[in-house]
């Protein structure tokens, strides 16, 4: 399991989508499909996407009550994503009930990885509005454990967190983490960074990466480069 590039397709329309995609001729990269072009395209484009040989992670990001997320991931399963996501902070029983809408009844179910505290919220602003007075750390630790007490496959964090998930939530507990640039790329808005090669020492199970793939000039040849220095 895991060890693979993820490549955010932050694009807003399909035909930008299938432009970029057609580029690569001879592999399939697993591709992340996030509310931007979910919302533009609707679930036709999940379905294009897969009958063209991709694995997906859908990040939608699901946060409601466990009811509708169950009936909602049972949606999702059957679009036959690959991987998929929600808010931990729905609580252990939102987490517990989108792992069973996701179950099919082969009992076969697409990943599902939690979102802790988004890396846009500091301490501070977890306080400040949120009334949460604990270290952010141990926030994201502890949400992580319930994830993984909810029966979820990992969690999506910064690669600098993926040691320390490991560590308390066990290696097979997949991290997922964006934030990744090449050593000699631009970091653009993304504050705290890693290489790919950074990432697979520290242990992350799949890296997302966006611009250092999608805005460079030559598409195929960074997405090779992140591959050998994260899977090879
Ligand atoms: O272009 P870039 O490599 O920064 O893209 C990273 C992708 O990972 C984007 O789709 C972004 O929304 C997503 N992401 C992130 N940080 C998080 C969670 C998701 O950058 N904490």
């Amino acid at each position: 399991m895991g060890k693979d590039v993820i490549i955010a397709c932050d694009f807003d329309s399909a035909q930008k989508t299938f432009e970029f995609l057609d580029k690569f001729t001879g592999v399939k990269p697993f591709v992340k499909i996030g509310m931007e072009l979910y919302y533009a395209e609707g679930p036709e484009i999940v379905r294009e996407i897969k009958r063209r040989g991709h694995k997906i992670f859908l990040d939608l990001k699901l946060h409601d009550i466990p009811n509708t997320v169950k009936k909602s991931m049972a949606v999702l399963s059957r679009l036959d994503v690959d991987m998929t996501n929600l808010h931990a902070g729905g609580t252990g029983r939102m987490m517990s009930a989108a792992i069973e809408g996701l179950t099919r009844p082969d009992g076969t179910r697409p990943l599902l990885i939690a979102v802790t505290q988004l890396t846009s919220t500091d301490e501070e602003t977890m306080r400040a509005d949120l009334l949460i007075e604990r270290p952010i750390d141990e926030v994201v630790m502890h949400y992580a454990s319930v994830a993984k007490a909810s029966g979820l496959d990992g969690v999506v964090c910064s690669p600098l967190e993926a040691a320390k998930v490991h560590g308390s939530c066990g290696k097979d507990f997949l991290t997922v983490t964006p934030g990744v640039r090449f050593a000699d790329g631009d970091v653009g808005d993304q504050k705290r960074v890693m290489t790919p090669a950074e990432a697979k020492k520290i242990g992350s199970d799949y890296i997302v990466v966006g611009r250092p793939i999608t805005a460079s000039a030559d598409p195929v040849a960074a997405y090779e480069r992140c591959v050998r220095e994260f899977v090879d």
